[in-house]
């Protein structure tokens, strides 16, 4: 297997303020599946923003794709991110565009017909419960919907790696159960996945590798070996692999 994200004795501050993150030191797989567990505050929100670009480390190095980014030609970031996928903990969302087009957007700058875009932003929608919201704009929708809307924008276009802040936190059991099928088949189909929740039972459930967040430090724990997704059927696996890869 090969390595997609690197960290090497990492450290994070704002500002002037004290050392919220500390010798943070991790290397993920191409394809593996983690979760980010801590108490609120422990810095997992900072972390991701780290492993996604947002935010340099005030001291150590992070290796993303194989590149080293503290050398990273400012030109070369946007290419970088068009290989991830991160749903945000505030959604952040296009107010202004129906439900349909911020999910579509991803899929447009890849050149995809309008109608293929179409057909694969409407499955998507569907799947996650807002085939009746797609002309909707996000502002007249609940907190859950959106959360949605920002999960499905994230994974449309079959992202290398996905990144995401507390993905179910605004949603009920019977959805959340959905969205985690979700990031098992895109994981299936080959995306790295790390998933940054408070949700216990849901890391317990599914097994997978555990990255935990206490004070500003790391521990990673390894894979427990139950594969969830298997016993649900694979109907999102279809839809989201139905694009062959070099469709997008
Ligand atoms: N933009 C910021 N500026 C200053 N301090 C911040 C900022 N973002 C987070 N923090 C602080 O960093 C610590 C970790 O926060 P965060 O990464 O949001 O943790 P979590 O996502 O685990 O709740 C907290 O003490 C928080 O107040
Ligand atoms: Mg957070």
């Amino acid at each position: 297997m090969s390595e997609i994200l690197r960290f090497e004795n990492v450290g994070l501050r704002y500002g002037l303020g004290p050392e919220i993150l500390q010798d943070i030191s991790f290397r993920l797989e191409t394809s593996s599946f983690h979760f980010l567990i801590g108490p609120s505050g422990a810095g997992k929100s900072s972390l991701l923003r780290l492993m996604y670009l947002a935010h340099r480390p005030t001291r150590g190095r992070v290796s993303l794709f194989g590149r080293d980014i503290s050398t990273l030609p400012r030109n070369d970031v946007p290419s970088l991110r068009r290989r991830m996928g991160v749903v945000f903990q505030e959604f952040r969302l296009l107010n202004h565009l129906s439900a349909f087009d911020n999910v579509a957007l991803p899929l447009r700058v890849t050149g995809l017909r309008e109608s293929d875009i179409r057909k694969h932003v409407e499955e998507l929608l569907s799947w996650v419960g807002l085939r009746n919201h797609l002309d909707s704009r996000p502002p007249t929708l609940s907190g859950g919907q959106q959360q949605r809307i920002a999960i499905a924008r994230a994974v449309i276009a079959r992202p290398q790696i996905l990144y995401a802040d507390e993905p179910t936190g605004n949603v009920d059991d019977r959805i959340a159960a959905r969205i985690m099928h979700l990031f098992e088949e895109l994981n299936k189909l080959g995306t790295t996945v790390v998933i940054a929740t408070h949700n216990k039972t849901m890391v317990r459930e599914t097994g997978h590798a555990v990255m935990s967040l206490e004070k500003g430090t790391l521990s990673v724990q390894g894979k427990a070996g139950k594969d969830f997704s298997d016993k649900v059927g694979s109907e999102i696996g279809k839809v989201l692999g139905r694009r062959r890869k070099s469709e997008v």
